[in-house]
């Protein structure tokens, strides 16, 4: 062979691997209305910045006939490129090969983008479209997806790990995505399930489609296993980019301070009008998130699960920041399992990748009543509480009205270490409301008036009084658990301020294995 053939030849190699299993099936992936594996690279990276590994890598199979039929590139796609000039790993799972079935060179393929990814410490991204493990490769696919599972376990809170379903992820190939920090799913054509809908049928007698089993909707809203639903693949790999700009490459990098041209001082008037004079009355805590933050950009992650707390990222001066708040729009802003759930989850991510904590309270407190008490809410509570506690990033809390009892605790205190805790002169910081804490301070006298006039005035006296000294934050600032009152138009550049002089905060917790945060 002529060097010049030789070349011919790699250049021909390369062309038919990058048409996977082949025009008919590019086809028919088109069909469906989803790209190609490598058609999401390019969407989701630089313009020609993907640096491919693993192109002429084919199954080792040889059951069934498999010999006969290989691939090059055997059904994944993987190799590193750019997002906004920073360094990615990716692999990209192609439905048109075996049905992007995992095989186990494919499971090497993407152990080694993991493992290069850890070496540099830079985030990985998944694009998972799969018919989960290659069924002609028995257990050998098996022991790959396991090879995976404990790379993301390891990986865990060193470089951030981001999944995207683009398509089917059944069985136990789950696991890997539910392992990594955040799940993106589309409307359409995404769907994850530990068993599918025959398997159901069978076991259980339930009928139930594809989409109400485990597609996207279901995720984002019922399960909360997907953090990101979004309309299409177009917009997913948008968002994707977008989210890579908040996060560090790895544990050992802050995120990156961008340039910020929105002033760090303007006075949002509005904010003085925010909260509404009858504090029964909500309002839409997104809303303040909006004016407070740089170009009023606000990615919010769960947005569709558990909406009584809102949590996302957002800068302040070009600083990434992780904003947690309770919504008073959404079950009056109550913290119930799901929510503490949602919000743990987010503080501890944050805290992984020194992201600080911006908290924004609005809580009457922890949702009462069995159903609540059956789930568990003790336990879920307390991963909130344990999360914030165990936080060593910047912590900046806001209280904007009511902050009681348990839940006042729990949302980023002084107590659990909150390093700058202002309030509105709006909040209320106390056990509980004015109308629970009458009922039990006077149930005795309560129960001995007769007249429900006489009762009523009584009772409202009494709420009065106990307003008067609770319902304010002068009580709790007095004791220095407040470090400032301040106004309300103001709260911007008290954060951005307060951001600023905690950025060299260190605070290291007590050496140990690992914490045992109740599961
Ligand atoms: C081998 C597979 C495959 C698999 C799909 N294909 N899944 N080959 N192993 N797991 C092949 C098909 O034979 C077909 O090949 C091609 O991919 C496209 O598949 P279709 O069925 O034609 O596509 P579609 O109609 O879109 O259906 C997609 C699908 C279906 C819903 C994913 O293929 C399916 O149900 N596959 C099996 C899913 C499954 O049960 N996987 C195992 C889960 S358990 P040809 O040549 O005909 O085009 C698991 C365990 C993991 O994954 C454990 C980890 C611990």
């Amino acid at each position: 062979m002529s060097t010049q053939d030789k070349i011919k030849k790699l250049i021909d190699l390369r062309a038919e691997a990058k048409l996977g299993g082949g025009i008919k099936r590019i086809e028919a992936q088109h069909a469906k209305g989803k790209y190609t594996a490598r058609e999401r690279i390019e969407m989701l990276l630089d313009e020609g910045s993907f640096e491919e590994f693993d192109m002429f890598v084919t199954h080792r199979c040889t059951n069934f006939g498999m010999e006969k039929s290989k691939f090059l590139g055997d059904g994944v796609v993987t190799g590193h490129g750019t997002i906004d000039g920073r360094v990615v790993y990716v692999f990209s799972q192609d439905f048109t090969v075996f049905g992007g079935s995992l095989s186990e060179t494919f499971a090497q393929k993407i152990c080694k983008v993991m493992d290069m990814a850890m070496k540099v410490g830079a985030p990985v991204i998944g694009i998972n479209d799969s018919g989960g493990a290659r069924i002609q490769e028995g257990v050998n696919s098996l022991a790959g997806y396991a090879e995976i599972f404990e790379r993301n376990i390891l990986a865990s809170g060193v470089i951030p790990q981001i999944s995207a379903i683009f398509g089917p992820c059944a069985g136990g190939a789950v696991y890997s995505p539910a392992l990594t920090d955040f799940i993106m799913m589309t409307e359409q054509n995404s769907y994850m399930f530990v068993t599918g809908p025959k398997v159901v049928k069978t076991v259980t007698g339930e009928d139930i489609s594809v989409e109400d089993l485990g597609g996207g909707k279901v995720h984002a809203s019922k399960s909360g296993v997907a953090q990101f639903l979004v309309e299409n693949e177009e917009e997913g790999l948008l968002i994707l980019r977008k989210l890579i700009s908040y996060l560090p490459q790895n544990n050992l990098e802050d995120p990156i301070v961008t340039e910020n041209t929105d002033p760090i001082d303007r006075l949002d008037d509005a904010l003085n009008q925010i909260i509404p004079e009858n504090p029964n009355h909500p309002y839409d805590v997104k809303d303040i998130i909006h004016i407070l933050v740089d170009y009023s950009e606000f990615l919010e992650i769960h947005r569709n699960y558990a909406k009584n707390i809102v949590v996302g990222f957002a800068k302040f001066d070009g600083q990434p920041v992780g904003i947690v708040a309770n919504q008073p729009n959404y079950l009056a802003g109550v913290l119930d399992i799901n929510a503490s759930i949602k919000a743990a989850r987010f503080v501890r991510f944050c805290d992984s990748f020194n992201i600080p904590i911006i908290t924004l309270v609005d809580v009457p407190g922890f949702l009462p009543g069995s159903k609540q008490e059956y789930g568990g809410i003790i336990t879920h509570g307390a991963k909130l509480m344990f999360a914030y506690g165990e936080a060593t990033v910047p912590k900046i809390t806001i209280t904007l009205r009511k902050s009681y009892g348990g839940a006042h605790d729990v949302m980023s205190s002084k107590q659990l270490r909150g390093d700058l805790n202002y309030a509105w002169p709006t909040a209320e910081i106390a056990v509980m409301g004015a109308a629970g804490a009458v009922e039990v301070l006077h149930g005795r006298k309560l129960r001995d008036i007769e007249d429900p006039a006489e009762r009523a005035k009584f009772i409202a006296d009494h709420e009065e009084e106990y307003n008067e000294k609770f319902a304010n934050p002068y009580q709790a600032a007095s004791f220095g658990y407040i470090d400032d009152v301040i106004e309300p138009r103001n709260t911007r550049f008290r954060i951005i301020r307060g951001l600023q002089s905690l950025a060299t905060k260190k605070l290291v917790n007590p050496p140990k294995k690992h914490s045992n945060i109740p599961l």
